[in-house]
């Protein structure tokens, strides 16, 4: 019997579009979802409003005609960022929250913090204002073991910061490790964390066993199985401090598989049938829509969606490509390594 899940329109609370040719190979793979928070990490980065603005406007002429996707921008915050410029995007709807990173953290993040001093009296208007920051959450200090960069990130900078700043609306992205779920939960209703699709499908061995596998190296990378568990947990428990960010990340290959390869896994295009696995394999698909389309738009004080999508699993799984094209360049898609059997309906 063909089964068939309806859900409220799914957001992606952490999406990286990119710019160019990339931004108009990959946002028609990201249109089917509702809210997006899009990542102002481009080079250069999103830094004020204006840019935000000019920004959303490139996003929105590279989506398809009838496209769902409503792009809340962000800004990328640094040492000098003007608390009056990051309140005025917000009032004027042009700036959903505003991205930390930490100086050198992740891909293009050359830009950010570097004295959290220096930030307190933005952070300070944004709490006033009710503006969320998103928030990278690994330190840069190189003798911090890179699998434990996120387990020292909340005991040095993240529980400091809210503590100095109490009304600052937070959002953990791309939480990774047992220690981002207990800290998430203990937290008020000031504090969420977002999970990505791949941390829920993949741990470290996926990345090294067998053979260096670039595809899935992404930061914060992925830990041991424990943590991916306790991400599982989360995600299915149907909390409303946990919801979706893809953060999918698209890198042409040709930056991919190199000595040095860059961060980031393209999950976009099967996101919505992995998730619906994962979910179906933890026998919480009557909590999927809790995940991907009511926790993010409560967090963010916006309505669900009125939209519905309807997902249909097949006997027989449909094929994914496995490979996208963007300009001359080719961007692999994320493969879960098992078969994908749920698949979106066209509306
Ligand atoms: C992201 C990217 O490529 O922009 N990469 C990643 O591995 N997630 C940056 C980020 O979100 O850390
Ligand atoms: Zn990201």
């Amino acid at each position: 019997m063909t089964q068939t899940l309806t859900l409220r329109r799914p957001d992606d609370w952490h999406l990286h579009l990119r710019d160019g040719a990339m931004l108009q190979a990959v946002a028609p793979h990201s249109a089917g979802f509702g809210r997006a928070i899009i990542m102002p990490n481009l080079v250069p980065p999103v830094v004020t409003g204006a840019q935000a603005a000019a920004y959303r406007d490139r996003i929105r002429a590279a989506l398809p005609p009838g496209a769902a996707l409503d792009p809340q921008m962000t800004l990328y915050l640094t040492d000098s960022t003007d608390p009056a410029d990051v309140v005025g995007a917000f009032r004027d709807g042009i700036i959903r929250a505003v991205k930390l990173y930490p100086a050198g953290a992740t891909t293009n993040s050359a830009s950010g913090v570097t004295d959290f001093n220096r930030v307190r009296p933005v952070l300070e208007a944004m709490a006033e204002a009710g503006v969320t920051l998103c928030v990278h959450g690994e330190v840069t200090d190189p003798a911090v073991d890179i699998f434990d960069r996120e387990a020292v990130f909340i005991d040095r900078v993240l529980e400091p910061l809210r503590r100095a700043t109490p009304g600052l609306r937070v959002v953990m992205e791309h939480i990774t490790t047992s220690e981002g779920v207990a800290y998430a939960r203990a937290g008020g209703d000031n504090l969420a964390a977002t999970i990505t699709t791949h941390h829920l499908v993949i741990n470290r061995n996926a990345i090294l066993a067998g053979g260096i596998r670039p595809h899935y190296y992404c930061l914060p990378v992925a830990k041991r199985e424990s943590h991916r568990l306790a991400l599982r947990e989360a995600a299915t428990s149907g909390e409303g401090r946990f919801f979706l960010g893809t953060d999918s990340a698209p890198h042409p290959d040709s930056a991919k598989l190199q000595p040095c390869g860059c961060a980031g896994c393209f999950t976009a295009p099967n996101t919505l049938s992995i998730l619906a696995q994962v979910f179906e394999d933890e026998d919480a698909l009557d909590r999927l829509e809790a995940f991907t389309s009511l926790n993010g738009a409560a967090f963010y004080r916006l309505p669900a969606s009125e939209d519905r999508i309807t997902l249909t699993r097949r006997d027989t799984p449909p094929t994914y490509p496995t490979h996208i094209t963007a300009g001359s360049e080719t961007v692999t898609v994320f493969d879960p390594g098992f078969p994908l059997f749920w698949h979106q309906e066209p509306a």
